[in-house]
């Protein structure tokens, strides 16, 4: 049901926009310019209250840490930090090779493999926590994807997701042109795109991702998701202050509600 309800039906088949999708994530530029984004939240992020962000989603204990849609490891390294077991995976291998060289260059320890985060290459009850960062919005078939992570959690085990959209539709109109903003400055800055993307990868993308059946979905619609594929214990936590910190990209940032949304496994 979950499935059928949250796949891709507009224009572009969902083998196309699959297609499209990987072309987009695979583009050795864009990988660049999400190692360079990583940093640049690193760098600039304080690091105390990513660590609150994290053990106050999944406590003190050390977890099996699985973040699905790593791009260069920016929340992959953070759970490693503070002593997480981390399995970073992801569609592209630029973004793969980003994620393993920052590992190698800031001393923190995770795995970085290739895997799809709606078919993935682990096994059943193999992680305590499935986390991600700014990826559902970007899968042609979110319903898939969902039931995935409930497979390879862990009875009890918990998805963590840090996401700033708004649930107000208004809102959501009003941060898409700070975004708008927000992307033309980082434009005129590195001198390109953006997003790194250039040319027909560009036009492609931008045509496709309207298509996407979680493209600026409320939290309550990926709430929605996760209740219907048997999640439990929805809670809502304020992230601001780690974001917050991240000043310096542009004026705008601070005005972005930043949370962690935690969803249980039953059992
Ligand atoms: C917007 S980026 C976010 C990267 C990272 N989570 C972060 O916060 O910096 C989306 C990431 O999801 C990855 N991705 C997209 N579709 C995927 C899929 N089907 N399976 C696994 N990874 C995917 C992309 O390659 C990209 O690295």
């Amino acid at each position: 049901m979950t499935e059928r309800n949250t796949t891709a039906t507009g224009d572009l088949t969902r083998e196309r926009l699959k297609s499209t999708a990987s072309a987009r994530w695979n583009d050795e530029r864009s990988a660049e310019m999400w190692g360079q984004y990583a940093d640049e939240i690193t760098r600039h992020g304080d690091r105390r209250a990513w660590e609150n962000a994290i053990r106050d989603a999944v406590g003190e204990e050390p977890q099996r840490v699985l973040d699905v849609g790593t791009g260069a490891g920016f929340l992959a390294g953070l759970y490693a930090e503070v002593g997480h077991d981390v399995v970073g995976c992801d569609v592209s291998e630029p973004m793969l090779e980003r994620a393993r060289e920052r590992a190698a260059r800031d001393g923190f320890e995770a795995r970085f493999t290739t895997g799809d985060a709606e078919a993935l290459p682990f096994d059943d009850a193999s992680f305590d926590v499935v986390t991600n960062r700014a990826v559902i919005w970007s899968l042609p078939n979110p319903g898939l994807a969902v039931w995935e992570w409930y497979r390879v959690l862990r009875p009890g085990g918990r998805v963590v997701l840090f996401g700033n959209h708004p649930e107000d539709p208004a809102r959501g109109v009003s941060e898409r042109v700070v975004r708008r903003l927000y992307g033309l400055a980082l434009r005129v800055r590195r001198g390109g795109s953006a997003t790194g993307l250039d040319g027909r990868t560009r036009r492609e993308w931008n045509e496709a991702k309207t298509d996407l059946p979680f493209h600026h979905a409320p939290p309550s619609k990926i709430r929605a998701l996760f209740a219907a594929a048997g999640f439990e214990d929805t809670r809502v936590l304020d992230a601001a202050e780690a974001f917050d910190q991240w000043r310096t990209l542009g004026p705008w940032r601070e005005r972005v509600p930043w949370h962690v949304v935690t969803e249980r496994k039953s059992g």
